[in-house]
């Protein structure tokens, strides 16, 4: 095993030194889904875990202690804004505190390798350079502010079909170069005090076995902090226990344990290698704050609640893409007389991405919300759309009471198997999870409420759960069915679960009885893990009708504004995607809208790309991401001018999903070969010759630009080539630029990327004023790995523009023998 000694800390060794070996292999498992076991002994409490990226949950899943909810981090990464990073993650710190959390299970650092990987609205983009500088941001906003940081999955998760057992078969070269080199910035530049070992394996073995964990991470990056695994990924005792894995969660239950105690006590594993996990356990928890007497690493106080929700409002504008504008945007001061809003994202948008990364907010400004709150004296008339969420949406809150309490919401109660009460509780959402929180024994959950419809006519009522489910509604026909999920994934069970419904007549106003006694599976008894959404299948209707009333509103109207997405189905944890297209009849609805009014602007609220065959037959294209609670009042903000859709692509948008260039995100035989090496994202679209719809790094705002004079100095013995331009805003207002450079090499003796990203400068401006902007280009940025970080000597060409295609600047940069002879 090889071990990694940060300078010695007497505190933690007398600490240590005072543990029976028991005590100290007990600290080394969760003592439950979230939280560590505190060891009174030595003024150690527990620590509190928490998912992330994109809000702080909480220990529990639960409506009644809501988060906040900022857009995903693929949002942010559209910023470019490191300073935004760095604010998402001090706001989050606050939530940490507010919520008693020390660690927040974030960033998601892996790549995004394809667009159909499920999980890639988590993570920040398709690039290692542009993703290494946000995580290093953002884990530092944390950290500053004493919450820790836990960046995730390492390494090579970036995929979600066999999450748990695929191996990825990739060369050395491409995990240093593209997947492990924003784990390495968060760790050298941001120092992070966590990583989370992924569910999968690379190259053959485990990532809570894996050597990886020792090398590069500890002994060559000098990671003192602890390796928590992903939830449920240590499955052995001897290896991972003899590897860097220093923290099984969650617990109590788990391969370590007595199981370890008794592999010490034979010599299977080194008691050296319990004590250097246990040193870093305590360091971390003396980091933040969790050991009595000793001093916390130093912390900025948190900023103030209110500073959350304007960020997340900010943070979606700044991370809007306006893709496509033939002067539809921004709309006059006062806005149009009247709009037709379309779509059902218009009222059901998505704010975040399913699975783990879910927050409960306590409330969501959709479209309609922003731009009614927006425009109080505009005629907005919400006109037609086509059906697009498949399966249930949750009952509204507001339209259920408890029938034992009268409050709002449901009555849940927890059976053991011979139907005795655990507990019953009030619940206010009918969408609930528990993550190891339901009550220990629970066999059934029952839940009962008295729903009143919104209008009256036929509905399916429903619900959608993994298990055997028994509803009831008044006066209509009962429900008794067992619900497979699709696979044998608990993420599918838990965030995609099977649905069944009954149809039923409701009377608007009239109270309906519902009761559903959930059997839980054998996993959720033991797991104490379950999902269930009661709820209805959103308006049937079909898709032509729901055409022509929405080009019906659009004829009327001086403007309509199509909202298009995707849905959790689709883009969620637990599983990649099956193609890019919008679900439903989601293009026709655009290109119908479109034909009858030219100035159609189309909003589109996915996670990651989708195509978009009328790209080119509608005024505006703004592309929204999972824009966080505020999303319907930034778009108003965007929409009306007040704030510039300040967003660059952080991943490329292709015409059709025949050029992407990796799709392979489904284990062959339980093996992903990441056989396209370095070439990914942007820059596999190079090299490949298709063209785009939409490049890297595009994006319009308002204004116009000028790029001039570029003048580079070449980098001199392991400095940074520094790289500068003159930027006028030649537009009539204010506005944001991101200024990328990207280096080629002509005639190299090594295969490389046709460009790579290799630095970037957020410019902001008046309209006529000009700057000088400077970017630096790090000696990494000229470096291959080989058996180590070489730099090929000679001349590097630097290309520096507004997007991966669009450089209308370049230069030599020479990089001498001497220089290139420089550790990378
Ligand atoms: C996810 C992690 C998450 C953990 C705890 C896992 O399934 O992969 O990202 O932090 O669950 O919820």
């Amino acid at each position: 095993m090889t071990t990694c000694r940060p300078a010695a800390d007497e505190h933690i060794d007398t600490l240590l030194a005072s543990l029976s070996l028991e005590q100290k292999v007990r600290l080394l498992t969760g003592a439950d889904f979230w939280t560590t076991h505190a060891e009174p002994s030595i003024g150690l409490r527990s620590i509190v875990f928490s998912d992330g990226p994109s809000g702080v949950r909480g220990v529990v899943w639960d409506e009644r202690d809501p988060s906040l909810n900022l857009p995903s981090a693929t949002a942010l990464a559209a910023t470019w804004d490191l300073d935004l990073a760095y604010r998402y993650g001090a706001v989050l710190a606050a939530e940490a505190v507010r919520k008693g959390v020390d660690v927040v299970l974030g960033p998601t650092i892996n790549l995004q390798r394809s667009p159909l990987g499920g999980r890639g609205f988590e993570a920040f983009s398709e690039d290692p350079l542009l993703t290494g500088e946000l995580a290093s941001a953002y884990v530092r906003g944390l950290q500053d502010h004493g919450v820790a940081a836990a960046p995730k999955h390492y390494v090579a998760n970036d995929f979600e079909t066999e999450r748990f057992t695929a191996d990825v078969e990739v060369d050395e070269r491409t995990l240093r170069e593209l997947y492990l080199a924003p784990f390495e910035r968060a760790v050298t530049g941001a120092g992070a005090w966590l990583v989370m070992s992924a569910y999968n394996s690379v190259r053959g073995a485990t990532m809570t076995e894996n050597p990886l964990l020792s090398t590069p991470l500890c002994t060559e990056w000098g990671f003192d902090g602890v390796v928590v695994s992903d939830w449920t990924a240590v499955r052995s005792t001897e290896p991972s226990a003899r590897a860097r894995q220093d923290l099984v969660m969650p617990g109590p239950r788990g391969p370590w344990g007595a199981a370890l105690v008794e592999a010490v006590r034979d010599g299977r594993v080194p008691e050296d290698a319990v004590d250097e996990k246990v040193r870093r356990l305590l360091r971390l928890a003396i980091r933040v704050g969790a050991v009595k007497g000793a001093v916390p690493a130093p912390a900025a106080p948190v900023p103030p609640a209110e500073q959350g929700t304007a960020l997340a409002r900010k943070v979606c504008a700044a991370g809007m893409v306006l893709l496509r504008n033939d002067g539809a945007l921004p709309w006059p001061a006062g806005g149009p007389r009247s709009i037709a809003l379309i779509g059902e994202h218009a009222l059901l948008p998505r704010t975040q991405g399913g699975g783990s990364a879910t927050v409960l907010p306590e409330q969501v400004s959709t479209p309609l919300d922003g731009l009614r709150a927006a425009l109080p004296d505009t005629a907005i008339i919400h006109g037609g759309g086509v059906p697009v969420h498949q399966g249930i949406v949750a009952l509204p809150p507001a339209s259920l009471t408890d029938p034992v309490s009268a409050e709002p919401g449901l009555r849940a109660r927890y059976l053991t198997a011979d139907g005795q009460e655990l507990l019953s509780e009030n619940r206010r959402a009918a969408n609930l999870v528990w993550l190891g929180t339901l009550p220990d024994g629970a066999s059934t959950v029952e839940l009962r409420t008295r729903y009143r419809a919104d209008h009256t006519g036929p509905v399916r009522l429903g619900v959608a759960a993994a298990g055997r489910l028994q509803v009831s509604v008044e006066g209509g026909p009962g429900l008794d069915v067992d619900l497979a999920p699709d696979g044998t994934n608990l993420g599918a069970a838990l965030f995609a679960p099977p649905t069944a419904t009954v149809p039923v007549e409701a009377t608007e106003g009239a109270p309906l009885d519902i009761t559903i006694r959930y059997h839980l599976p054998e996993v959720s008894e033991a797991s104490r893990v379950a999902a269930i959404t009661v709820g209805t299948e959103t308006p049937a209707g079909s898709a032509s009708d729901g055409i022509a009333a929405a080009v019906a509103a659009a004829r009327e109207a001086e403007v309509a504004v199509v909202v298009v997405g995707t849905t959790p189905g689709l883009e969620s944890e637990g599983f990649d995607r099956t193609d890019l297209a919008l679900p439903g009849e989601q293009d026709d609805l655009v290109r119908a809208v479109a034909a009858t009014n030219p100035r159609t602007v189309v909003v589109v609220n996915s996670g990651g790309p989708v195509t978009m065959p009328w790209r080119d037959e509608v005024a505006a294209v703004l592309l929204a991401w999972f824009g966080g609670q505020e999303f319907g009042h930034a778009l108003a903000d965007v929409l009306l001018g007040h704030t510039e859709p300040g967003g660059r692509l952080p991943n490329t948008w292709p015409a059709t999903e025949a050029d992407v260039p990796v799709v392979t995100t489904r284990p062959d035989n339980g093996v992903l070969r990441y056989s396209e090496g370095i070439h990914i994202g942007h820059r596999a679209w190079m090299r490949g010759g298709h063209t785009p719809a939409y490049p890297f790094g595009h994006g319009l705002g308002y204004t116009t630009w000028d790029i001039t004079d570029l003048t580079v100095t070449s980098p001199i013995a392991g400095q940074p080539a520094h790289v500068t331009v003159a930027v006028r805003n030649t537009g009539d207002r204010a506005g944001k630029q991101v200024i990328q450079a990207y280096l080629s090499r002509g005639g190299s003796a090594v295969d490389r990327p046709a460009r790579w990203l290799a630095g970037f400068a957020t410019v902001r401006a008046e309209a006529g004023t000009r700057y000088q902007v400077h970017l630096t280009l790090p000696p990494r940025a000229f470096a291959h790995w080989d058996t180590g970080w070489r730099t090929e000597p000679g001349t590097y060409t630097v290309h520096v523009g507004t997007d991966a295609e669009h450089t209308p600047l370049s230069a030599p940069i020479s990089i001498s023998a001497a220089t290139a002879g420089q550790p990378g």
